[in-house]
């Protein structure tokens, strides 16, 4: 088999805030949250072929379709239709982020895809109209073709990059069962906030100060992700029991994130949790999105 044409990593991320302002007219929740991207990476392959779009799963860490249903097809669908060009392309995905976990691994592809195919096709198309495109797709793929440190406002489509925050060190714990965003938003459960929070974290982020961060922590979704799967609570108890100095459920979970000193601690905690949740995982922060793999 030939060698890929192009191969990129792709961050999961968590969100250090999330505040729902309010119900839209269109049916989605106005939100001002904090996008930040973590060491936990899918892996995309992208062949050149003469004619035609394939798409397969190489490897996954949940059950998951490569139909049509899988946003990496639908991403190349549109970038190909936006370029005007005929498809020609064989992506492969190898999934190592958690599916419906709140870590925000679909769209990470999506971008990555995006961001992939301009590139390989040397389409030049601008960032703005790959974060147009993106927005098509979903409210957290534009953050991905950037990825780091920023504030999302709109339907979290809107992006207004960050400094690169200093390293934090966090472990990840994902519940076996999955979470639905829809039914999150839908829940009747989320709270309800002004965004002061999320707009106030880049101040706490500049301190560098974990204990600063442990204390800002806020998600609006979290009443409603812990009313849909009690666990996430416990799961969150526990993190805090055992050492986390702040934890938060991402996005709209179930996935729930303890923010600790150092690394060192960072693998201590993950051991601790290893006994009680089905994925353990201990990441830092990283500034950015997709990377090109030599
Ligand atoms: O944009 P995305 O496809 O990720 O959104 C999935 C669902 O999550 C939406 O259909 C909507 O129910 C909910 N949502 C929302 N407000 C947002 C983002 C998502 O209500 N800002």
């Amino acid at each position: 088999m030939s060698a890929p044409a192009l191969v990129l990593q792709t961050p999961a991320k968590i969100n250090w805030a999330l505040e729902v302002l309010r119900k839209r007219e269109d049916g989605f929740h106005e939100l001002a949250l904090v996008f930040q991207t973590i060491s936990l990476w899918d892996e995309l392959f992208f062949y050149k072929k003469e004619k035609g779009l394939e798409f397969s799963i190489l490897e996954s860490s949940a059950p998951l379709e490569a139909d049509d249903s899988n946003l990496v097809l639908k991403a190349a669908r549109l970038f190909f239709q936006a370029a005007g060009l005929e498809p020609g392309i064989r992506i492969e995905l190898k999934k190592n982020i958690p599916v419906a976990a709140g870590l925000g691994g679909g769209s990470s592809d999506a971008a990555a895809t995006l961001w992939g195919l301009n590139h390989l096709f040397e389409t030049r198309m601008s960032l703005e109209k790959l974060q147009s495109l993106a927005a098509q797709l979903g409210s957290d793929i534009p953050f991905f073709l950037t990825g780091g440190t920023a504030l999302g406002l709109g339907r979290g489509d809107v992006i207004v990059p960050w400094e690169p925050s200093a390293d934090f060190f966090l472990v990840l714990v994902k519940p076996d069962e999955g979470l639905a965003t829809p039914k999150v938003y839908q829940s009747g459960k989320a709270a309800f906030t002004t965004g002061e929070k999320a707009r106030g974290f880049e101040k706490i982020l500049q301190t560098q100060d974990p204990e600063a961060v442990a204390r800002g922590l806020f998600n609006g979704l979290e009443p409603a992700a812990f009313s849909l799967l009690p666990v996430v609570q416990s799961l969150k108890n526990s993190l805090l029991e055992a050492g986390a100095l702040g934890a938060l459920v991402s996005g709209s979970g179930p996935t729930v994130f303890g923010l600790v000193e150092n690394e060192e601690a960072a693998q201590t905690l993950a051991r601790k949790m290893k006994a009680q949740a089905a994925q353990v995982f201990a990441v830092q922060t990283v500034s950015q999105g997709p990377r090109i793999i030599p």
